[in-house]
Order: structure tokens, then C-alpha cells, then sequence
């Protein structure tokens, strides 16, 4: 295990009638004027809106809107975000709605203390020292951006797709009904459930050595999803099974089950650059990216991949032939996916041969000199190309 330095300061509020709380939590942290921030109108539609807008006159906060957050959200609203804080005073900005409200709101609240372009903190390598407080409605089991230290935005010229990692972006706290999540088209049920496991296996493809803890832990989130996956497509209602899943994906992406590790992340640095490319949901991407990843780089660490097989998705050892059992936990993902109703080929996504290049150029590098992305095995531009190339 490695060394760690552990904090994660977000409060969770959990459960059933949690939103009608959220107006009284806001001023307990100080917010008098807050900018209610949403996406293009779901939550109009299944009523989370209004019990939020209730919750808040209920306390005497002021508020101003601003709707209209897409599905990888853009730097051009945020920097509309951004002059609306600054010209009516905002105090506080409440996100309702998933990870693509969260992000722009998380956006925007750094952006309003900084003199100059938010856009520095995403791709020139600035740092933000602060920023507004910043809380959630969740309405989406998917992103763990509720609990997150991430935020990730999509600048409108380039289609280049960038995160931002650091402390000062953490909600203050977020409201999580599981109810708010019956009204998903299972579409979208089905990308926050490929997300989230994709959350807790970037961390699980780890090079370190003895991290039975945390290995045990990520392994019961992904049998969690699996699981409930099944159940909630069958029965979106199903609270107990949405609850599962809903705080699954939180704590897929709170780092708890980072601690001690190094995760990868290659198939999201990759993923980023599909759906800044064409705009496919980031969930379905990675649907398609992953189990590829896998068939490029499972002799890396054979054991790895078997122990996957093993203990996630319950495939028989091969003692003889333990490359034979490696390659059936990638087909049990690959299967899971399909049964979650995910893509499996970039065709099917409308991303095609002559595109790989490009992509591969514009994924973000971890290590700048070598040129490579990912921890667990770091993978050059030619690799990508070629994991897109299988993925094709
Ligand atoms: O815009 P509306 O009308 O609200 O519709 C949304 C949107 O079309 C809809 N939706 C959300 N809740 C709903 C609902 N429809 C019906 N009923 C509900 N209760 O779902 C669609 C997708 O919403 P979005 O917020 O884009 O989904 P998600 O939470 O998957 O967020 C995806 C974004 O998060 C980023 C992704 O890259 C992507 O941009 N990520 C953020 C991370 C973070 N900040 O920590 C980590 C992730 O790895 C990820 O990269
Ligand atoms: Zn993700």
C-alpha cells in the first residue's frame, strides 16, 4: 500500500423527503442569494424542481436561475454563469440535476473569485485557490461528482474535453433521493451504472501491491452494481435497489476506494475525447472503451485480471489456463454491458477509423515527456490508436 492523505469533506443528506431539507441546509453554511443551476428541464418535468424551489422560498433565500445545462457541459455557459454571479451577487449556487449541472456549477464557482479565464484552470495547468460554496441535488446515479473532487468541461471551440481535479471543488454538501432517479429513461439508468463501474475498476487496475482492503471494497461496489443493475431496469421504481445504486455511485468516485492505490484512468482520459468528439454519453463510451483496454493490456498483469474474473463476476478459475479465465471476465463485462443496453463498437457511437488519430492526439497525457496516458500501464498515442482500433 502507498501513502495517503485522505479527506473528503462533502456532507451527504440520503434518503426519501431529503430535498425539502435543502433550503434550511443552505443557511446553515451562510447562503442568503443563490444561482439555481439546471439542465434542459427533467427536472421540470418529474417535479424535483418545484419541491427544490419550494424548499427554498420556505427559507427566505433569493434566487436566481440559469437552465440550459447540456450533457457535457459547455465553457460558454459557464462563463455566462460566471458574469451572472458576479453582476446579482450569488452567494451560494445550488446544482439540481447530474453530473453535467454539477460540473458547470463547480465551474462557475471557481470562476467567479478568479480575475482571469476559468478555461486556465482546465487546460493551462492553473490552479484555483477558492471558490463559491457549491451543493447538490442529485438526480442521477452516475458521475459521483456529488462527492467529488472533479469536474470536467467541454470547451465549445476545439471539442477539446478537460478535467480539473482539486480540493476547493468539493460540494458542501449534497441531497440524494434515490426516488429522483425513477424518472430516467433506462438509457440513461443504463451510461450512470457503466460509469460508476468504471469508477471503481480505474481504481481497481492498480500496480500496486497489498491492497487487500480496498481491493475487497471495490469489489463489493461492482457486485453491488451488477446486481442492482438488474433490478432496476426491471423495476425502475424499485427504491431499495435505485438506493443501492445511488449511493454505489457515490462512493464508486468519493476516492475512498482509491486510498492506499494508483488508479489508471486511461479508458476516461480516452472516453473524454469520444464525447467531447461527437458529444456520446460519457457512460456509453466508456461502454465501448473498456472491455477493449482490457484485451490490450491484460498480460500486463495476468493475476489482475483473473482475480477480476474471479471475484466480480464469479467466473470459474481455470487453474490450467488462467489467460482463459482472464479472458472470460472481459466477455462477462462486455456482456454486462450489452445487457444494460450500452454500445459495443465505436460505429455504433458514429466514431470511425479516419477519427483514431485525432483522438488519440488530444487525449490529455499524464506523464508530458514520454507522452503517455494511464498509471496502470501507461499507453502511448500509438496504443490508443490501436485499443480504438479494436474497439472499432
Ligand atoms: O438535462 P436534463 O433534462 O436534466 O436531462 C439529463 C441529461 O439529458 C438526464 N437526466 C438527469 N437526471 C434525470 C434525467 N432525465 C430524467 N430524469 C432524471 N432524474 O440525463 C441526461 C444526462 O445527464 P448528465 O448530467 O450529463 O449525466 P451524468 O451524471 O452521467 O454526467 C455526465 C458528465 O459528468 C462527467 C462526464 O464526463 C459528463 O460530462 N463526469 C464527471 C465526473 C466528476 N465530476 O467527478 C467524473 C466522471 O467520470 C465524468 O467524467
Ligand atoms: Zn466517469
Amino acid at each position: 500500500m502507498i501513502n495517503f492523505d485522505y479527506k473528503n469533506p462533502t456532507r451527504i443528506i440520503f434518503g426519501k423527503g431529503t430535498i425539502a431539507r435543502t433550503g434550511s441546509v443552505i443557511k446553515e453554511y451562510g447562503g442568503t442569494r443563490v444561482l439555481l443551476h439546471f439542465g434542459g428541464g427533467s427536472v421540470k418535468s418529474n417535479g424535483v424542481y418545484d419541491t427544490v424551489l419550494k424548499s427554498l422560498q420556505a427559507a427566505g433565500i433569493e434566487i436566481v436561475e440559469l437552465g440550459g445545462v447540456k450533457p457535457n457541459p459547455r465553457l460558454s455557459l459557464v462563463r455566462e454563469g460566471i458574469q451572472i454571479c458576479r453582476e446579482k451577487k450569488i452567494d451560494f449556487i445550488l446544482a439540481v440535476g447530474g453530473g453535467s449541472v454539477i460540473d458547470s456549477a463547480k465551474a462557475i464557482g471557481v470562476g467567479v473569485p478568479y480575475e482571469g479565464d476559468v478555461w486556465d484552470f482546465y487546460a493551462a495547468g492553473k490552479t484555483p485557490k477558492k471558490s463559491l460554496p457549491v451543493a447538490t441535488v442529485l438526480t442521477i446515479a452516475a458521475a459521483g461528482s456529488e462527492m467529488s473532487w472533479s469536474s470536467v468541461i467541454t470547451n465549445d471551440e476545439g471539442a477539446l474535453k478537460r478535467p480539473l481535479d482539486v480540493d476547493v471543488i468539493y460540494p458542501v454538501f449534497s441531497v440524494l433521493d434515490p426516488e429522483t432517479t425513477y424518472s430516467l429513461p433506462a438509457y440513461q439508468t443504463g451510461c450512470g451504472i457503466a460509469d460508476m463501474f468504471v469508477h471503481v475498476f480505474e481504481r481497481y487496475f492498480t500496480a500496486v501491491k497489498n491492497v487487500d482492503l480496498t481491493d475487497r471494497l471495490c469489489e463489493a461496489i461492482m457486485k453491488t452494481i451488477i446486481s442492482n443493475a438488474k433490478r432496476v431496469l426491471v423495476n425502475p421504481n424499485d427504491y431499495n435497489a435505485r438506493a443501492e445504486i445511488m449511493w454505489a455511485g457515490t462512493l464508486a468516485h468519493n476516492n475512498l476506494v482509491g486510498t492506499g492505490r494508483l488508479g489508471d484512468f486511461a479508458s476516461h482520459m480516452i472516453e473524454h475525447e469520444l464525447s467531447g468528439f461527437n458529444d456520446v454519453a460519457h457512460g456509453a463510451g466508456l461502454a465501448v472503451i473498456v472491455p477493449n483496454w482490457m484485451k490490450f493490456t491484460y498480460r500486463h498483469d495476468l493475476p489482475r485480471f483473473v482475480q477480476f474474473a474471479v471475484r466480480v463476476f464469479d467466473v470459474e478459475q481455470d487453474f490450467h489456463n488462467p489467460e482463459e479465465t482472464a479472458l472470460r471476465g472481459i466477455k462477462a463485462l462486455r456482456d454486462f454491458y450489452t445487457s444494460i443496453g450500452m454500445p459495443a463498437t465505436l460505429s455504433e457511437i458514429g466514431i470511425h477509423e479516419k477519427d483514431f488519430k485525432t483522438i488519440a492526439r488530444k487525449v490529455k497525457k499524464f506523464d508530458k515527456e514520454k507522452g503517455t496516458v494511464g498509471n496502470f500501464r501507461p499507453l502511448t498515442e500509438a496504443d490508443v490508436e490501436e485499443i480504438l482500433t479494436l474497439a472499432k
